[in-house]
């Protein structure tokens, strides 16, 4: 099949989201000035530089009540942020924590979730988490909305401190099978990092890749 602007796709369901997939979650801690907590997932998310570290994820459309979400207006108040790993564990914790609630709502209490304090910000980070990322705001990129209704935005973050649970470094590398990330589907599925495969490059093995990267950082 084929769909596009003129030609609907004729589905129950839209299967944008469903095709763009597994998506890495993003559960992001962020606070207010007057440091109300708050805690949300987000799915439009990814990595999108190592040197220095760069995440992006997209707080879109907006509350119910209308504005935009409290992440958003949050990062924009405080200036930084935590993303936040959920793995197996956590699956139901991190889709409570998406409950659409007043801001003064705590989604850390909402959840049964502790704060834990961050080393580089003021921002908290899930202390039940095994993986946290303290970022930076760096900025946010207003996206065009085919909805007058809906916002869409891009808001790039500055990694300045990684956390990783101890059990999940074997052999000086994160061992992704005791890690077990969610991550989203379409609809309301979602799947588990559950196998691992590897493939060298054609050209250089992980040893080649990582010595060109160290050799690189240190002109
Ligand atoms: C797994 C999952 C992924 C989500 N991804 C997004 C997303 O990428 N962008 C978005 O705007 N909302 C997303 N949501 C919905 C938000 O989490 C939800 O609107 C939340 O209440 C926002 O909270 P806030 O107003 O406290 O920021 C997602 C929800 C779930 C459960």
């Amino acid at each position: 099949m084929f769909y596009d602007d003129k030609k609907a796709h004729g589905l129950k369901f839209s299967p944008f989201k469903a095709l763009v997939a597994p998506r890495p979650i993003a559960w992001v801690s962020s606070m207010d000035v007057a440091g109300t907590l708050n805690l949300a997932p987000f799915s439009f998310f990814n990595a999108m530089a190592e040197s220095p570290p760069t995440i992006v994820f997209a707080p879109n459309n907006p509350r119910p009540s209308g504005g935009s979400k409290d992440t958003l207006a949050n990062i924009e108040q405080v200036g930084e942020f935590v993303v936040n790993f959920c793995n197996w564990n956590l699956r139901e914790q991190m889709n409570q924590s998406s409950a659409h609630v007043p801001p003064d709502v705590d989604e850390f209490k909402l959840a049964g979730l502790t704060p834990m304090d961050s080393v580089n910000i003021r921002v908290p980070r899930v202390r039940e988490a095994p993986v946290a990322l303290e970022c930076t705001f760096m900025f946010r990129v207003r996206l065009p909305s085919n909805n007058p209704k809906i916002e869409n935005n891009a808001v790039f973050g500055r990694v300045v401190g990684v956390h990783i649970a101890d059990e999940l470094i074997v052999d000086g590398r994160i061992d992704m099978l005791k890690y077990r990330p969610v991550a989203r589907l379409g609809y309301m599925d979602y799947t588990v990092l559950d196998n691992v495969f590897t493939m060298d490059r054609p050209d250089e093995s992980l040893e080649d890749y990582e010595a060109k990267r160290r050799s690189r950082a240190a002109e």
